[in-house]
């Protein structure tokens, strides 16, 4: 017996909401592209790396990860939607083109004034919120909840931030951020949206469209099966929108990955309707460690995804180990527990052939996952890939 340590809910894609799709159509994307490519000296595509060995182990025709871990010098994918999201306010508020270098005059802060940006964070995109207020020159303000791992904490304040840690999960210190900054003045730049706050949030999705673009143009065939881990939705969304939006003679399944302790759309799916999960969200996944979708998020990922995967913690660590240790030569990924799900994923693909067979997984696959993030945490990396901390217990019972 195997003990299961993940779990797949089947949605059923309608595909009955092309006005979700829009902001990710061809024109935009290649607006949102055309605006980091405008980052000079900050932006650079990552790489999209193919698993051949790996793919031959699984028994599939192809793998291919799209590695954020060397992205802005930052470790992971969030400063796309960030800096997106900051200079699309910038450049409404003061009239003038989406274009980094023009963003940085000195005649646009004397425009827009004293402006303070602010989000939460589990890490990443507070990191990137931080990071893009600091080259733009304006300061920032992040909080974020409970538990958050120090080097995260130290890796914003070396940004710049003013950073709160609070006694609060992600979802009800995103909740104290937005009253506070109401009190404050703030600009909130929070990649999850509410009822009248959808722009910057759907700014920051588009800004995840370079990520999934810069992967599609680099695979030489059509990927089968996308897989993309969530939090609130966010980047799982935008690339399933990108993909979509690309009309694939075959359309790809799309396969959300979750952690279990935090599987807001894993339940969601299962009943129909967004539904959130209380509590701590305790996992080693933090940028997973959301309970509440993105309604934009939601709709999208409703209406054009195929699967949810609810993973428990050793699923990552199982991927953090697996991409890290690879076969023959296959490329080294270093992949952080957020960044590493769908790792953990392959490595289970062959002990379950059920789920294979379920997500209609077989030798003429093409499979194409994200890694999201680098080692963030560097103990706690090698704490997991070479301590054999968190093992994967399926093994055992084999
Ligand atoms: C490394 C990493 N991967 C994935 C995600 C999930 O992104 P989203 O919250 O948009 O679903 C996050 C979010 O912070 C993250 O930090």
């Amino acid at each position: 017996m195997l003990s299961l340590t993940l779990e797949l809910v089947k949605n059923n894609p309608k595909r009955s909401n092309a006005d979700c799709l829009k902001p990710f159509a061809p024109s935009e994307v290649k607006k949102v592209r055309a605006f980091h490519e405008s980052m000079w000296g900050y932006y650079h595509a990552t790489p999209l790396r193919e698993l051949k060995n790996l793919a031959a182990w699984l028994g599939v025709k192809s793998i291919f990860v799209k590695d954020e871990s060397s992205r802005f010098n930052l470790q992971s994918f969030k400063a796309l939607g960030g800096s997106f999201a900051i200079a699309s306010y910038l450049a409404k508020k003061c009239a003038c083109p989406l274009d980094f270098d023009k963003l940085t005059y000195e005649s646009v802060q004397e425009k827009v004034g004293n402006i303070t940006f602010a989000t939460t964070t589990d890490g990443n995109h507070g990191r990137g919120v931080a990071w893009t207020a600091r080259i733009l020159g304006f300061p920032s303000v992040v909080y974020m909840p409970k538990g958050s791992a120090q080097e995260r904490v130290d890796n914003i304040r070396r940004e710049g931030a003013a950073v709160k840690v609070t006694e609060l999960n992600y979802d009800d210190t995103v909740r104290l951020l937005a009253k506070d900054a109401q009190q404050n003045g703030w600009v909130v730049i929070q990649d999850t949206a509410w009822p009248e706050y959808e722009e910057i949030p759907l700014w920051i999705m588009q800004g995840y469209s370079t990520m999934a673009e810069e992967a599609l143009e680099k695979i030489p065939i059509a990927p089968t099966h996308v897989f993309a881990q969530a939090g609130v939705g966010s980047m799982a969304a935008a690339v399933q929108a990108v993909v979509a939006n690309r009309h694939y003679r075959k359309e790809p399944a799309f396969i959300i990955l979750e952690a279990a302790e935090a599987n807001c759309f894993y339940r969601s799916m299962s009943q129909g309707v967004p539904v959130s999960v209380k509590g701590d969200l305790n996992t080693i996944m933090a940028g997973l460690a959301c309970g509440e979708v993105n309604p934009l998020a939601w709709e999208i990922i409703s209406n054009y995804s195929a699967f949810c995967l609810s993973c428990h913690d050793d699923v990552a660590a199982l991927g953090m180990r697996l991409w890290g240790n690879p076969l023959g030569d296959d490329s080294k990924i270093t992949a952080g527990e957020s960044g590493a799900i769908g790792g953990g994923v392959i490595g289970l693909l062959d002990k379950y052939h059920n789920l294979k067979t379920d997500m209609g997984i077989n030798k003429d696959s093409v499979l194409l996952f994200f890694n999201t993030e680098g080692d963030t945490v560097p103990k706690n990396y090698l704490d997991i890939v070479w301590g054999g901390k968190i093992p994967c217990d399926f093994r055992s019972d084999v």
